[in-house]
């Protein structure tokens, strides 16, 4: 997978592609990366990359031509590479379009800064228009790491575990479960017998149902796109059925039999 960085502040990347996953996957040549400055593309003594709206208004907008250069450059390499505009008004980045990047063979990804990029290139170079949330950053750079450490993270052989990503939470519209490590005891709150049993098939039991029932409290919104299976209805509703033992347990005996209850 090649990732090529199209901005204004390439040194950016520098910290970037030396720490974690990303320096081990340009290690092991599991990515290609390169931060190339689209000032060097643009014209004139001084390269300039923006310059004022046509029709008045604040701010600035980065201009076509440097733009332009900097992608057709990058193609020439990376000709089947697709070319992602980090922008606000972009489609919303989420992991489904993360394994959709990492299927292709390289991405060149366009930092937008100012105002945002002459529309002409929008139209005439870009397969994506992408933005990591509703909010407004200076520039398009920190949402470039975040889509290459995501997309990154999707390359076989890059995680530590066999499988890890496929394992995480998104990976199946479910968040991921509960996680405890040492000490097993933490200022009263124990770890969960279950994980100390050493029975796997119980383990993953437990996982998965927490999985389940935390993506329920925490992030309905993702069920909505993934029907329930009937084993997993029923996880739901034995849980609820235990929440009512324990909420009519508490009415008639109060808080301190909870503990006794559980
Ligand atoms: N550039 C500015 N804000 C952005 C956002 N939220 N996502 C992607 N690129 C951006």
């Amino acid at each position: 997978m090649n990732f090529i960085v199209l901005t204004i502040f390439p040194e950016l990347f520098d910290p970037f592609w030396e720490y974690g996953i990303i320096s081990r996957a340009i290690k092991r040549n599991k990515i290609n990366v390169s931060a190339v400055n689209i000032r060097d593309f643009a014209a004139g003594k001084h390269r300039v990359t923006d310059d004022r709206p046509y029709g008045g208004g604040c701010g600035m907008v980065m201009k076509a031509e440097p733009l332009a250069s900097a992608i057709r450059a990058a193609k020439i390499t990376n000709s089947s590479a697709k070319t992602v505009l980090l922008t606000p008004q972009g489609r919303t980045f989420k992991q489904n379009l993360a394994r959709e990047f990492a299927s292709h063979k390289g991405l060149i990804l366009v930092c937008g800064r100012y105002e945002g990029v002459d529309e002409r290139i929008c139209e005439e170079f870009i397969d994506y228009e992408i933005s990591i949330g509703d909010y407004i950053l200076t520039g398009g750079e920190l949402a470039a790491m975040v889509i290459i450490e995501a997309v990154t993270r999707m390359v076989p052989g890059t995680l530590g575990g066999v499988d890890s990503a496929g394992k995480d939470t998104f990976s199946d519209n479910l968040l991921e479960h509960a996680h405890y490590t040492r000490p097993r005891s933490l200022e009263g709150e124990d770890v969960p017998e279950v994980l100390l049993s050493g029975n796997h098939k119980a383990i993953e039991k437990w996982r998965f149902e927490t999985s389940l029932i935390r993506t329920f409290l925490k992030r309905r919104d993702l069920l909505k796109d993934r029907p329930l299976s009937r084993q997993e209805i029923e996880i739901l509703k034995k849980w609820c059925r235990d929440i009512e033992k324990i909420i009519h347990t508490q009415s008639l005996f109060g808080f301190d039999a909870l503990s006794g209850s559980q």
